[in-house]
């Protein structure tokens, strides 16, 4: 059968409202990329999800689908998130779709140039808020509130639902959860949603490790981080709307949640696009998690199965390659001058 997104995949395990119509691009359904050699250095059977392959290039897209089918659903005309970018875009995108009109709050100047870009493309009022993704967000809810504006940031029940998919996805493929899960954190709705889908299948249960960003780590250190910097700006959140539930799906899985450096980051998203997969920065933390905590034999995964979730594309955010390289060597269009320079 033609494949026809989440909600037609999955839709009889979503907890969604009857009054929902479902609008979908067919997100879902995205590659589970084993990676032998990487595996064999770090003693497991590696896979990296890539989520990055949704349709606006994140796994916010699973979610979008099933916020927005409820929310076009109910008679909603206007759609409203704060975000990072990779929510902005899905949420546009989703929108465009349904006919909706979609308002998104970034904070000024953060927001990587592929998912703003997206943004604008699918039609979205885009507004920079003087403040961070922490404080857009509160202004959103306010609003919701206020009007009949439908709020569709994770904090909306409907996104969990929509992500939980990826979990079902990972189970069908590997005919059973794998022994870990490691993936990034930072409005903490992804791994609320991965635990939660884990748990319903019941196909066995992962240990996980959620790994923030050194910079913007509220859940390693204990508090919220007033002003929250990394390179990963995906994840550059002081105040995780859903912090509790990560915390207990760390505790429950017997797993946890540590920090990476920006320089950690990026060297494991060189690694991952040495295997051929290019992810935005943020995307990468789970991967670099997994190095730091085997290396420091923190935790043991020998032999073990191990799914490492990348959340967005290398597209979303070309600014961090772009602005480390030098512009690429320029030679007259004949033989002699590129033997001269590959030889
Ligand atoms: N990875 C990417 C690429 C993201 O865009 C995000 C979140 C995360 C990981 C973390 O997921 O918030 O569920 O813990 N981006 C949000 C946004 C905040 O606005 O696009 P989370």
């Amino acid at each position: 059968m033609i494949y026809q997104g989440i909600i037609h995949r999955y839709g009889h395990l979503l907890d969604l409202p009857a009054h929902s119509k479902t609008v979908s691009l067919l997100e879902g359904n995205t590659p589970l990329i084993p990676l032998p050699r990487l595996g064999k250095e770090l003693n497991c059977e590696l896979y990296v999800k890539f989520e990055g392959l949704n349709p606006t290039g994140s796994f916010k897209d699973r979610g979008m689908t099933a916020a927005i089918s409820e929310a076009v659903g109910r008679g909603a005309e206007t759609v409203i998130c704060a975000s990072t970018g990779n929510t902005a875009a899905s949420a546009a995108a989703y929108a465009a779709r349904a006919g909706l009109r979609a308002i998104v709050l970034i904070p000024e100047g953060k927001v990587a140039i592929g998912k703003l870009a997206g943004a604008v493309a699918y039609g979205a009022q885009v507004i920079q808020v003087k403040g961070s993704f922490d404080e857009a967000l509160s202004l959103v809810v306010e609003i919701t509130q206020k009007t009949p504006i439908a709020l569709v940031n994770s904090i909306n029940p409907f996104r969990i639902e929509g992500q939980k998919t990826s979990a079902f996805e990972i189970c069908d493929d590997l005919t059973s959860a794998p022994d870990w899960l490691c993936l990034p954190v930072g409005n903490a709705g992804n791994i609320t949603s991965y635990w939660s889908g884990f748990k319903q299948y019941e196909e066995g249960l992962p240990q996980v490790l959620g790994v923030q960003a050194a910079g913007a780590a509220p859940l390693v250190l204990g508090h919220p981080v007033a002003k929250p910097e990394t390179i990963a700006t995906a994840i550059r959140i002081g105040k995780p709307a859903r912090g509790e539930q990560a915390l207990s799906a760390a505790e429950e899985s017997n797993g946890k949640i540590i920090a990476v450096t920006d320089e950690e980051i990026l060297l494991a998203q060189k690694i991952l696009a040495g295997e051929g997969i290019w992810v935005e920065p943020a995307s990468a933390t789970g991967l670099a998690g997994l190095i730091i905590e085997t290396a420091r034999r923190s935790i043991n995964v020998k032999g073990k199965r191990v799914v490492v979730v990348c959340t967005g594309h290398g597209l979303k955010d070309p600014s961090v390659i772009t602005e480390s390289f030098e512009s690429p060597e320029i030679i007259p269009a004949t033989y002699d001058a590129l033997i001269g320079v590959i030889a």
